[in-house]
């Protein structure tokens, strides 16, 4: 799908690799001018670096989106560049995968605080911004672990669900003030995160199980982004708090 997004500005956070990069770069082709946010500021600079030919202007804002001071510099930063902020994609995650009877209490505080309390933080100081100018787009990268459940992956299936149902609060909330909140529920997907969880004994007995009952397999990250870009694009006005399943049909029945 091609989109004009040309004088929009999205924030987009995990932009350093896989979904987030080819979300960033498909809203660059469209258009957007775009702040690639990650923690790792060499796969921020990257992502920038492949923006070069693209219509839309590539900005890295280096921050971690589980430290809320971070958040809000990078917030201030993205809006001192480029004036505004039309678009956030909260797409920045992380998941271990291994039975919950095996997690550590370490293991359940960085994935909350990293896909649960994230989004929380960088929400809280975009909407601020998108209040103010009574325009915005909000769009969330669940996970199908979040609808369905997952083995091996309950505190992120729990992050992710919670995430679905803050979603759909803040779309209610958000409505007076003409902002919109979607959700794209990614299935699996060829990222590097992915072959980091695949790379245990555990994770590839259950992740090469899932794989045979895909009937599409494995999304490509811009199979996620061309969702992402609809939600973004004015052609979807008459959307908010909805979910979308990308997932190749894995998770059509539930
Ligand atoms: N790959 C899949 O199969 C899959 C499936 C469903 C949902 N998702 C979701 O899609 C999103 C992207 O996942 P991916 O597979 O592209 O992962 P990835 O690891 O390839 O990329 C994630 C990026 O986020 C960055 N990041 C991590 N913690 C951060 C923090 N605290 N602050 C800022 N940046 C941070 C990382 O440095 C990395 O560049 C995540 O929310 C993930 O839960 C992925």
């Amino acid at each position: 799908m091609k989109a004009d997004l040309k004088g929009k500005v999205a924030l987009v956070t995990g932009a350093g690799s896989g979904i987030g990069q080819a979300i960033a770069l498909k809203l660059a082709e469209n258009g957007a001018n775009v702040a690639v946010n990650d923690v790792d500021r060499a796969k921020a600079e990257d992502t920038v670096k492949r923006m070069a030919e693209l219509t839309g202007e590539g900005f890295a804002v280096i921050a971690d989106i589980t430290k809320l001071d971070d958040v809000r510099r990078m917030v201030d930063e993205t809006v001192k560049y480029f004036g505004q902020i039309d678009i956030l994609v909260n797409n920045a995650g992380w998941d271990k995968l291994e039975p919950f009877l095996e997690n550590t209490p370490e293991t359940w505080e960085r994935i909350i605080a990293i896909n649960f309390k994230g989004p929380i933080y960088v929400t809280r100081a975009v909407v601020e911004h998108m209040v103010e100018r009574r325009t915005g787009k909000i769009i969330n990268i669940a996970s199908d672990a979040g609808r369905v459940g997952s083995t091996g992956e309950a505190v992120y299936s729990g992050c992710k669900g919670g995430l679905i149902a803050m979603s759909k609060a803040w779309a209610r909330e958000f409505a007076r003030y003409n902002i919109r909140v979607n959700v794209i529920s990614p299935g699996p997907t060829d990222t590097p995160l992915y072959h980091q969880l695949k790379s245990t004994e555990f994770g590839a007995k259950i992740l090469s199980a899932i794989e045979k009952q895909s009937p599409f397999g494995l999304a490509r990250p811009d199979d996620i982004a061309n969702a992402v870009l609809f939600f973004a694009d004015d052609a979807s006005n008459h959307i908010t708090g909805q979910v979308l399943s990308v997932s190749g049909g894995l998770t059509m029945h539930d």
